[in-house]
């Protein structure tokens, strides 16, 4: 008998949490479908705009099906149970997926849920999963497209964006942190993509400002649309703001994934190494003679750049900025390499503000992942003028040269043509710690260049002269001869070696490998103080 009224008692218990599981598994059901009726609807209203939903966005950065979202269902803080299955995820997705295989992190907001607004949750899950990523040694991508802290939500909307910006700092230099920009970015906002290393825009569909144009409008009586004071193309060539621009989202997202395939996950971790074939450009000889007779006429040195590194490798940063300095990444025997290059195609290859703030960021983006340094030197001097004096060229240089003395990346300088004065010194020269410096014969190696030095060295001379021009262009050639040349400074080791410009790559390769166990201490200090 008592094993009979176990039974039945069991028989109840199981009947119940049957159905237990059975409701439990309608609730679950019901919002896995509210979720996806969010996101039809999602799909709707952004493919109107030419945009994509934070999904569709998520698909193409991870490798297909990798990608594992969680928190899909918090719900804004602040908002009635009533209307929650339409706002689950509180506008923004979270997760983590693979980029080639590699682990990374995300972040995609919903410019569907109350405009991608960043409330107290939203907020959040942002927080959760950067803290995730900062734990786990992983890169960790921003994909934004919200109006900004959410009014509604008052100061615990401003509470959590203190909390991104303080993770985003935290995590600066320890993982790499990308920031794509799909939608609005407006106010304070646009402090968290600012604090990460990368940022992409999309053309037409992205914009990022302070204060937007009807502010501008009030204060200021100046008229201008959202594309023309925020757009992609301004913060591209401008402001500096983005370092890639793309005319649609897809090539960004691809970009994404091209930038991560040259970085490591983490500060400690090693460089990805390509498997794609290491193809010789079969240019080398090339080289020999690319530099022109003239040494005042340009030449293009992202020819050179593709000559020397693997081919199809270099991965410009920042193109369409500062032009006259050209940096991004390459690969040299199929590892990853940082190149800071003089461009004599534009403003004669000087260093002005823009260039040297361009130059230092990814020197110190580079040192912070030990990501080699090749700096290749055609560089007549700072640019000189009022404009450049009176905005600060003494503060902005020196943050260049601060970055080069403070790198200790295995460092090595390719001096190509001009090396004057300063800009010589800043182009991480062999007394500011430069590993390896080598000069092609055409490298000259001065003060300063023969017209100007000339000019004060003869000056006497000059101004007694009957026939001055004649007397300018002998006492030009003998400068160049007897001081503008690599081999005074390879005579006192400051230039390792003068080489032939065809063995570049080769010397490169066997350089890197000689400096692959680099190791180097700092004094002990809290940090430096840059020159801000
Ligand atoms: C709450 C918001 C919102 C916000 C947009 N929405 N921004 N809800 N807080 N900040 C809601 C809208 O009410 C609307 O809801 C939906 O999102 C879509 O917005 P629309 O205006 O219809 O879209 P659109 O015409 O495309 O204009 C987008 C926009 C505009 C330009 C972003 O919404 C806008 O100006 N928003 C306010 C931007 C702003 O000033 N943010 C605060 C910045 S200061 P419904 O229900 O109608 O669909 C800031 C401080 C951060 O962010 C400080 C950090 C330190």
């Amino acid at each position: 008998m008592h094993t009979m009224l176990i039974f039945v008692q069991l028989l109840t218990d199981f009947r119940q949490l049957h159905k237990v599981y059975m409701n439990k598994n309608k609730v679950l059901e019901q919002r896995v479908e509210a979720l996806q009726k969010m996101e039809e609807n999602a799909a709707h209203r952004q493919h109107l705009k030419g945009k994509l939903t934070a999904r569709e966005r998520i698909n193409i950065l991870f490798d297909e099906g990798t990608f594992f979202e969680f928190d899909a269902f918090v719900s804004p803080s602040q908002t009635p149970q009533s209307s929650r299955p339409t706002n689950f995820g509180d506008g923004v997705v979270v997760g983590r997926g693979l980029v080639q295989g590699r682990s990374v992190f995300a972040y995609a907001q919903d410019f569907t849920v109350l405009g991608g607004s960043l409330g107290y949750a939203h907020g959040m899950k942002i927080a959760k999963v950067q803290e995730m990523a900062f734990k786990l040694g992983a890169p960790i991508v921003g994909l934004m497209d919200s109006g900004g802290a959410r009014i509604q939500e008052g100061v615990k909307s401003l509470a959590a964006y203190a909390k991104i910006f303080r993770n985003n700092v935290r995590s600066s230099g320890i993982i790499p942190q990308i920031s794509a920009i799909l939608g609005p970015a407006a106010g304070g906002a646009v402090y968290s993509p600012a604090l990460t290393d990368f940022i992409f825009m999309t053309n037409q569909t992205s914009y990022m400002f302070v204060t937007g144009p009807d502010v501008v409008r009030e204060v200021l009586n100046e008229e201008i649309d959202m594309e023309g004071l925020g757009g992609g193309n301004v913060h591209a060539q401008k402001s500096g703001v983005a370092h890639f621009v793309s005319d649609d989202e897809e090539h960004t997202l691809l970009l994404i994934r091209k930038l991560l395939s040259y970085i490591p996950s983490n500060n400690y971790e090693t460089l990805p190494v390509s498997n794609l074939v290491r193809v010789y450009n079969s240019r080398q000889e090339y080289l020999n003679k690319i530099i022109p007779e003239d040494t005042n006429r340009p030449y293009d040195i992202k020819e050179i750049i593709n000559i020397i590194v693997d081919k199809d490798s270099f991965f410009e940063v920042h193109e369409k900025f500062a032009q006259n300095i050209v940096v991004g990444f390459a690969r040299l025997n199929g590892k990853s390499i940082g190149i800071v290059a003089n461009q004599p195609k534009v403003m004669a290859g000087t260093l002005d503000i823009n260039a040297s703030v361009k130059g230092a960021r990814f020197v110190r983006f580079c040192d912070a992942f030990n990501i080699p340094l090749l700096i290749l030197e055609d560089v007549p001097g700072f640019l000189p003028g009022i404009e450049q004096e009176h905005n600060g060229i003494i503060r902005n240089g020196a943050k260049l040269l601060y970055a080069f003395c403070e790198a200790t990346v295995p460092k090595i300088t390719v001096i190509i043509r001009k090396a004057y004065g300063g800009a010589y010194i800043v182009m991480s020269s062999k007394n500011t710690g430069g590993d390896f410096n080598f000069a092609w014969p055409t490298a000259e190696i001065a003060v300063m260049g023969p017209a100007g030095a000339i000019k004060i060295v003869n000056k006497h001379e000059l101004s007694k002269s009957d026939n001055k021009a004649e007397l300018e262009k002998i006492l030009a050639d003998k400068y160049k001869e007897d001081v503008a040349n690599p081999y005074r400074a390879e005579e006192l080791g400051l230039i390792d070696e003068v080489i032939i410009p065809s063995k570049t790559r080769e010397i490169l390769i066997t350089a890197y490998e000689i400096l692959s166990n680099k190791q180097y201490t700092k004094p002990a200090r809290k940090h430096g103080s840059i020159p801000l």
